[in-house]
């Protein structure tokens, strides 16, 4: 029996490592013309420009060997046969399965979803009062709230919106009292957004919501109206008081971070349109069809995964930002944290072994042009690589021409500038530039177009993981900061003299001082 793949093992991980020594900087690389050969790459209306990177072909050629040599191949073809690659949860990973054109077609819940959508903005489904809704409060966390709500912003438009969305997710109650405080009861649904109906600030919420409900609705059963579960816990949410057919199911087999496309997806369709959700799915689909079949030289999420490797393996770099120049994608980069960094922060490969190697990076990012005038100083002159993805739009209709070109130019200035660098009169004033970006651009926020972007990053993280052979499909890293958080709220509080110290300084305890 062969050895379980370990990545510095190999010896294409000793390749990169000599190669490394004497990494090209940005500047040669822009000059290498073998290299900018293979750095542009597009699928439909979406184009990555990889060309300001400290690569080589021989860089790139040992990359790929790298990827070669991993168990990538055979991991992509079971995320796509619905093979049990969630190693540890013994589960299939189902998120490409529910958008493709055969299960849009043919599911019931998605037939349902879209009925339900049509019932609310046709009036068909009215308030206990007979008024039509017009407020959506979604109630969910992680996955629960990150991918629909950074969706629901991205595509917020006068000629698709019909509702107002409000996502609530923190257990701060001053949260979820403001959202309310902004919603007349009569007109507003609650959406109940949760995979296993058990996640503490969610039921915490959605009691809230509940009561918010029965003190200001009058007592019928219309008032079941009001409440909606998106889960697969359909018995939890009965029995939470939400009418059977008020409940969306999805499959075991969709990660919270992965299930923006199933029931979890309903806030969308309320929002924008069941037509707008099915282009989104669409979008996806069309990725996944592109990261299956394009070669690996050619594949957009294989080029991406590439680039996090080389930078985290070989460069030292420690985290990696996206700069969406887009205000309606400002929720881009939290969504992608989440994406990123709850699939790749692991430590255990597949078999069990500790790795010994980098595995995530640290994800973060902010909107261009705000991020230039708040960390861009660090990215030009400070001491860290930190490689960057800039995304931008060809074209936007909700903007002007010049604002839109202005975006436009600053982006192009700020890969130029941190790519080029250019002499100080002094130190101060030094750019040393070689300061590496990647570049995707679209040529319209759309449905479709978001979808393409979002499934990018998907198959971005599962390609990182196959690379490092980890699995990134699960995250039991959340589970002890739940388990604490039930044990000290039943009141076991016995913990060692400093933890007890510090349920004092939270007003948890106050335990009696020592004279
Ligand atoms: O953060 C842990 C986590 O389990 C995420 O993976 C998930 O998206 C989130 O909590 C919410 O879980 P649920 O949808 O079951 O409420």
């Amino acid at each position: 029996m062969s050895e379980p793949f370990y990545p510095p093992n190999t010896p294409a991980w000793q390749t990169l490592k000599a190669l490394s020594e004497q990494a090209p900087s940005v500047q040669t690389a822009m000059n290498d013309t073998e290299w900018q050969r293979k750095a542009h790459l597009q699928l439909n209306e979406l184009t990555l420009n990889v060309s300001h990177h400290r690569m080589s072909i021989d860089i790139f050629e040992g990359l790929l060997a790298l990827l070669n040599a991993s168990p990538f191949a055979t991991l992509r073809a079971g995320l796509f046969s619905g093979g049990a690659i969630n190693l540890t949860e013994g589960r299939a990973v189902g998120h490409t399965r529910i958008r493709t054109p055969d299960f849009i077609r043919a599911d019931p819940t998605l037939k349902a979803i879209r009925e339900f959508t049509q019932a609310v903005h046709s009036g068909a489904l009215k308030s206990a009062t007979d008024r039509p809704f017009k407020h959506i409060v979604n109630i969910g966390i992680g996955g629960s709230d990150l991918g629909p709500k950074m969706v629901c912003q991205a595509l917020d438009h006068p000629d698709t919106s019909q509702l107002t969305c409000h996502f609530v997710a923190n257990v701060d109650g001053a949260e979820i009292n403001t959202v309310l405080r902004r919603c007349d009861p009569e007109t507003t649904l609650i959406v109940i957004a949760s995979k296993t109906f058990t996640t503490q600030e969610t039921l915490m919420n959605a009691r809230t919501a509940r009561a918010w409900l029965q003190a200001s609705l009058p007592d019928s059963p219309k008032r079941a109206q009001h409440l909606v579960a998106l889960t697969t816990a359909a018995a939890k949410a009965v029995d939470f008081g939400v009418a059977p057919n008020q409940i969306f199911a999805f499959d075991e087999d969709i990660g919270g971070r992965y299930s923006l496309w199933s029931s979890i997806g309903l806030t969308i369709a309320l929002q924008s349109g069941f037509e707008t959700f099915e282009a989104l799915l669409l979008g996806g689909h069309a990725m996944d069809q592109h990261f299956s079949n394009a070669p690996l030289p050619q594949n957009l999420p294989v080029m991406l995964a590439l680039m996090s490797v080389w930078y985290g393996n070989f460069l030292g770099a420690q985290s990696q930002a996206v700069i969406p120049y887009c205000e309606r994608l400002s929720l881009f980069p939290s969504f992608l944290q989440q994406l990123d960094m709850e699939s790749l922060g692991k430590s255990t490969t597949r078999e069990g072994r500790s790795t010994d190697y980098q595995t995530g990076l640290i994800t973060w990012g902010q909107t261009g042009t705000n991020g230039q005038h708040a960390f861009f100083q660090l990215l030009h002159q400070g001491t860290h690589l930190v490689p960057l993805d800039f995304i931008g739009f060809g074209e936007d209709s909700l903007s002007s021409e010049p604002a839109h070109r202005a975006l436009r130019l600053n982006l192009a200035a700020q890969v130029t500038a941190l790519a080029q660098g250019q002499p100080g009169a002094d130190s101060h004033r030094d750019y040393a530039g070689s300061k590496p970006s990647s570049v995707i651009m679209l040529d319209a926020l759309t449905p479709f177009n978001l979808g393409m972007l979002i499934a990018l990053y998907e198959h971005k993280v599962f390609t990182c993981s196959a690379i490092w052979n980890i699995n990134a499909f699960d995250q039991w890293g959340v589970e002890l900061g739940k388990a604490l958080a039930n044990a000290f709220d039943r009141g076991d509080l016995e913990q060692p003299p400093v933890t007890q110290a510090l349920l004092d300084q939270v007003r948890l305890t106050q335990t009696e001082q020592d004279p």
